[in-house]
């Protein structure tokens, strides 16, 4: 060593000046074992900041971004392809989920969304004579309890859960939960919650029980809500931190399931009572941090198929949901009993994704806590990991939060693919999705348009004060272009795909007798389809007439009621939907890009027709909360996609079990191509 150094030495020697040689040297040694950092740099260190906690759950369990596209063809965050033989590219199942970071998320402010793994020092409740968000926008925060500048450094400041207990009231006075949250060690933090009468006490008793004097009833006879505050953070186990820290805590409305990761406290503090169309009133809290799994980047099959179940016009409220227009006896509880349909419905087609086609909430004044409805609406596919999207309706933010609110609490449910598109345009949640091949060269086949039709574009104030709506909205010019301009960024493809090692898949496109070859391949853009809610005027147009058969392509329900879609447009059919081609090349077929809209809002509408080469369908109505007919039984849409993404099959599932109007809309077995007259 000490001789190669001196030989090395000598070399440079004879090159160098003997001064260049040291000085040079010395800056080698200053790199060598003071500025050279093995870390992965200033990047890995720096903290998520509170706003970003889309990105906080992104980093966790794999991504969900690689199933988005606004990427603009960026490298794909997931799994680089075949890294080993047998684990397939989108099976990313990271095995612990990595601890939060919340050292720089916010203290004094509610958001039950942010994975703080901070805990809480203190519980107050206060009642106060005008709304808090009132007193806060006139002089700080007037209903909040009183403190000094050395309680809230110490204690941290007080926090109001923007959730009025007293909110069915109607009247004016509130009832708002305070905390403090802190992020020091020394202080004990609040482990257990328990509603009590006023007679009661938690047992076994000590004295690291607090009741909070304000009864947390907003009305009836009083129940206070207790905390035990035992141990501080130094004294917890990381297991206890995780598993008996309470983190946050919420208000539930309903008797449904809490959001989330979330539990509720033993006992309501306000029964329902159906007659006044009052709702229970739940506290609930959650313990350490609860990551929501993520979905899977979405995929075809080995044997190129995939399958997506279109879920119209829920209509979920606040409370069990008011059974409409069925048969049905007993229909006490019409979310739930749909839920349970949309269960059963779920084992049965078991599909790689479910969309949500927009009017989740019933809006009309029964979805009013948006949280608590939002909470439970997804959860039949949530418990079975089932990838989902979602667009919004005309009802969704009728009451409640508004759709950017609801976009972050969905983003914040398990397996959600629901993304907020650009800020810019018309509407949130415009977006899309792309479906890749199950085999190494993860090649796009199936591209998802979302977008949202928006709710009213004209409504009058009624007597009484109200809004009421006159006109549905549509999809505007912005929307157009955007639309456009994603299409133009996908990649075209060798359609029909082969997959990465198939040495012949000429089979899949010859018939029986093999008589057929396999067609030749050619470059254009996969498939797509497109979700919205409110139908397009032309869905209301003349059938394309199939020329061999001469029938109009119309197949399904479309006479039980009017026409849903908006009295005015912005030509999105013409301008947007027929101008997106699948290739540049008009010698390459020219087919649209598009072969399916589908639309939900009409619920005895359940058609697809074809118009200028582009079916337009509706999903009819699979709720028993929403309208519908006695005589016309609940169902569900699906799409069956196979030839790696070549054939679009669907056909409707129904309450009954039933599977109606099976049709071919593209590839093999499809109408023939429509041409200009
Ligand atoms: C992911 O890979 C593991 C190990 O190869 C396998 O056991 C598991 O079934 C795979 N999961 C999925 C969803 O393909
Ligand atoms: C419907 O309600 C029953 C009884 O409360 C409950 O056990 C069941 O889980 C609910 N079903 C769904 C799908 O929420």
């Amino acid at each position: 060593m000490a001789f190669s150094l001196f030989r090395v030495g000598r070399f440079l020697r004879s090159i160098f000046s003997p001064a260049a040689v040291f000085v040079g040297f010395c800056c080698l040694l200053t790199f060598i074992f003071i500025l050279y950092q093995p870390n992965a740099g200033p990047g890995a260190k720096q903290r998520v900041g509170w706003q970003s906690w889309e990105v906080i759950y992104d980093n966790v369990g794999g991504s969900a971004t690689d199933a988005s596209v606004n990427t603009g063809g960026g490298a794909p965050v997931v799994g680089t392809p075949s890294q080993s033989e047998d684990v397939d590219w989108w099976n990313v199942t990271t095995s612990t989920p990595q601890t939060m970071d919340s050292a720089s998320l916010p203290l004094d402010e509610w958001d039950p969304m942010l994975p703080h793994a901070t805990g809480l020092s203190e519980i107050v409740i206060t009642k106060c004579f005008i709304d808090p968000w009132f007193a806060e926008v006139l002089a700080g925060d007037f209903c909040a309890p009183s403190t000094t500048k050395e309680d809230d450094a110490y204690n941290g400041k007080w926090v109001r859960i923007p959730r009025n207990l007293n909110v069915q009231s109607g009247m004016m006075m509130s009832l708002n939960i305070y905390y403090r949250r802190t992020r020091r060690h020394d202080i004990p933090l609040v482990t257990e919650l328990r509603i009590m009468r006023d007679s009661e006490s938690p047992s076994p008793f000590s004295p690291a029980w607090h009741r909070v004097e304000q009864p947390v009833s907003p009305s009836g006879s009083p129940l206070y809500l207790w905390y035990k505050t035992e141990k501080t953070l130094l004294q917890m186990t990381p297991a206890e931190r995780q598993n008996d820290l309470i983190t946050e805590i919420d208000i539930l409305f309903g008797d449904d399931k809490p959001w989330y990761g979330f539990e509720r406290v033993d006992r309501p503090v306000l029964e329902a009572k159906p007659i006044i169309r009052r709702e229970s009133v739940w506290v609930t809290y959650r313990k350490g941090v609860k990551v929501p799994p993520q979905a899977p980047p979405l995929h075809f099959s080995h044997d190129g198929r995939f399958k997506i179940m279109q879920v119209a016009d829920l209509h979920f409220s606040v409370s069990a949901g008011a059974c409409r227009d069925t048969p049905l006896a007993p229909c006490s509880n019409s979310d739930n009993l749909t839920s349970t349909l949309l269960a059963r419905m779920l084992d049965m087609e078991r599909p790689d994704l479910v969309v949500f086609s927009g009017d989740q909430l019933n809006g009309q004044g029964t979805a009013w806590d948006s949280r608590s409805v939002l909470a439970k609406f997804a959860r039949v596919v949530t418990d079975r990991q089932i990838p989902w999207a979602a667009v919004f309706g005309n009802h969704d933010d009728e009451d409640g939060a508004s759709r950017e609110h609801q976009i972050k609490y969905m983003q914040g449910l398990p397996y959600s693919l629901v993304q907020e598109g650009p800020k810019d345009i018309h509407g949130v949640g415009n977006y899309v999705l792309k479906v890749k091949s199950a085999d190494a060269s993860m090649t796009h086949l199936l591209t998802l348009y979302f977008l949202d039709s928006g709710a009213y574009s004209k409504g009058a104030l009624s007597w009484f004060g109200f809004f009421v709506p006159t006109e549905y909205d549509w999809i505007h010019q912005d929307q157009t272009d955007w639309f456009l301009q994603e299409s133009s960024a996908i990649d075209p493809i060798e359609r029909p795909f082969i997959p990465d090692g198939a040495k012949d898949f000429g089979h899949i496109w010859g018939r029986q007798d093999g008589s057929q070859m396999a067609p030749p391949r050619r470059l254009a853009k996969p498939n797509a389809l497109m979700f919205f809610h409110i139908p397009l005027q032309e869905s209301y147009a003349a059938a394309d007439i199939d020329p061999i058969t001469s029938q109009e392509l119309n197949v399904g329900e479309n006479d039980l009621e009017g026409s849903g879609a908006a009295k005015q447009q912005e030509g999105f059919f013409h301008k947007g939907i027929l101008q997106a081609m699948e290739s540049d090349h008009v010698a390459a077929g020219n087919a649209h890009e598009i072969k399916v809209v589908t639309n939900g809002h009409c619920h005895v509408t359940e058609n697809c027709k074809r118009v200028k080469g582009v079916w337009l369908c509706f999903g009819g109505g699979g709720s028993y909360s929403g309208y519908g007919r006695v005589v016309f039984d609940r169902r569900f849409r699906v799409y069956d996609i196979s030839d790696y993404g070549e054939t679009i099959r669907t056909y409707k599932r129904t309450e009954h079990d039933e599977i109606v109007d099976e049709m071919i809309l593209a590839g093999r077995g499809a109408p023939a191509p429509y041409e200009e007259i």
